[in-house]
């Protein structure tokens, strides 16, 4: 067989043998009959996770045509292996150019689309701009990340989104674990497999103290690094301090960093200002959706030369002799160099993914716009996890579950 197919397959199981709670999920989903002859358009980092994501969603009875969300994320081995192994119609190469990653998209959306999957909000935008034709037929989406509710949101602020989204990143089994642990731990395999490195002792710049940023903030501390985190919001400041990290400005914390990581959701979060402030030797890297947090184009025009000092790392030279270096082009370091996040971490957003894919189906009258996972989905996750884990927990009794009803009692 040939060898990429055959890493690609060795992937896919190795991910679905470790994602116990997407697997119970599917079985329920396929036994409900809810997505059975739909069309999933979906837009998510190409990888085995996502693979076992989009196999799940075809076992329930559903037609997936997938895309990557990033044009540096997506395992080819994966890639090649859902489309040689199981037939699927997967769009993505790594390293694809701006045009072929936005032809991708529009592959996914070559038959009638009913439901949409997305990571980032590029496909929504797609189709609300250039597909409008589709949107009758979409029951609903479902959208992963942070940065794509952002974006949402302002649609539907401006009347702009058409068809209800399930916003799955604000599900407590999304966020809480996926953008902290998973972002905390991917960020570091990253940072390592690129540089080689060693993180204890050296001083490491967190930019951006969200879910995300917390977790970076706390893995690089476990690392053995002098973790220093900047913010715009006093209030996660303040948290950052108690978190008992050092508050610092952005200029002043990348002075001293050797490490330099953003996760904002915001652009051009390393300014020219910051650039020229950076440590002689910094290495800075992106874990946010976008490769806009730390703009390549201030650092080209900023230096006096550049070369790829490793792979996926370039070495820009200041003309003060100082060398600075971006991994990965600026884009998200976890999934352009790691692995993306943990398997068991994915397991659970995953699952999320494929209950919400089901949610916007089988559920009559979800007016457009942006919803929460209802609660009961969230909690069946979690238990799922739990049993998965073979943890037990307990349960209120009746007179304590009236207790916590009642306003009278008191002690
Ligand atoms: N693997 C697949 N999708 C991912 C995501 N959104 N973040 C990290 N790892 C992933």
């Amino acid at each position: 067989m040939d060898k990429l197919v055959d890493k690609g397959i060795k992937r896919l199981e190795w991910a679905r043998d470790h994602m116990a709670v997407l697997s119970t999920v599917r079985d329920d989903v396929k036994d409900g009959g809810y997505l059975e002859g739909k069309n999933i358009s979906m837009a998510l980092h190409v990888e085995a996770k996502t693979g076992i994501l989009a196999l799940s969603l075809a076992h329930a009875g559903a037609k997936v045509k997938m895309a990557s969300c990033n044009p540096l994320s997506t395992d080819d081995s994966v890639a090649e292996a859902l489309r040689e192994e199981y037939g699927m119609d997967v769009y993505a190469r790594r390293g694809e150019s701006s045009e072929e990653y936005y032809e991708h998209l529009k592959s996914t959306l070559e038959h009638d689309t009913h439901v949409v999957i997305d990571d980032g909000g590029d496909l929504i935008s797609m189709i609300h701009t250039e597909r409008e034709d589709l949107i009758d037929g979409i029951y609903g989406g479902a959208e992963e990340t942070t940065t794509g509710i952002v974006r949402l949101r302002a649609m539907e602020a401006d009347g702009a989104l058409k068809f209800p989204v399930m916003s799955v990143n604000d599900a407590y089994m999304k966020h809480m674990f996926d953008n902290r642990y998973g972002t905390g731990q991917s960020t570091i395999d990253g940072l390592m497999t690129a540089t080689n490195l060693q993180l204890s002792g050296k001083m490491f710049l967190v930019v951006g103290y969200g879910w995300c940023g917390r977790g970076i903030a706390m893995r690089a501390r476990g690392m053995g690094a002098n973790v220093m985190v900047s913010e715009v919001d006093p209030v996660k400041a303040v948290e950052a301090k108690m978190d008992g990290f050092r508050v610092v400005t952005c200029k002043d914390g990348i002075s001293k960093a050797d490490f330099a990581v953003t996760a904002t959701g915001c652009k051009d979060v390393v300014d020219t200002e910051a650039i020229m402030a950076a440590k002689k030797g910094c290495i800075l890297a992106n874990s946010g959706h976008f490769n806009n947090e730390i703009p390549k184009d201030v650092l080209e025009n900023l230096s006096v030369s550049q070369r790829e000092a490793r792979e996926d790392v370039i070495e820009y030279i200041m003309d003060d002799g100082r060398k600075l270096y971006l991994l990965a082009e600026g884009r998200l370091v976890n999934l352009a160099i790691g692995q993306g996040h943990p398997v068991e971490i994915m397991d659970m957003s995953f699952a999320l993914q494929t209950l919400a894919a089901e949610y916007v189906v089988k559920t009559e009258g979800l007016e457009p716009g942006v919803h929460d996972i209802p609660r009961e989905l969230d909690e069946k996750v979690a238990r799922l996890m739990l049993q998965a884990d073979g943890l037990y927990i307990d349960s209120l009794t009746e007179e304590q579950e009236r207790y916590m009803n009642s306003w009278k009692e008191g002690t």
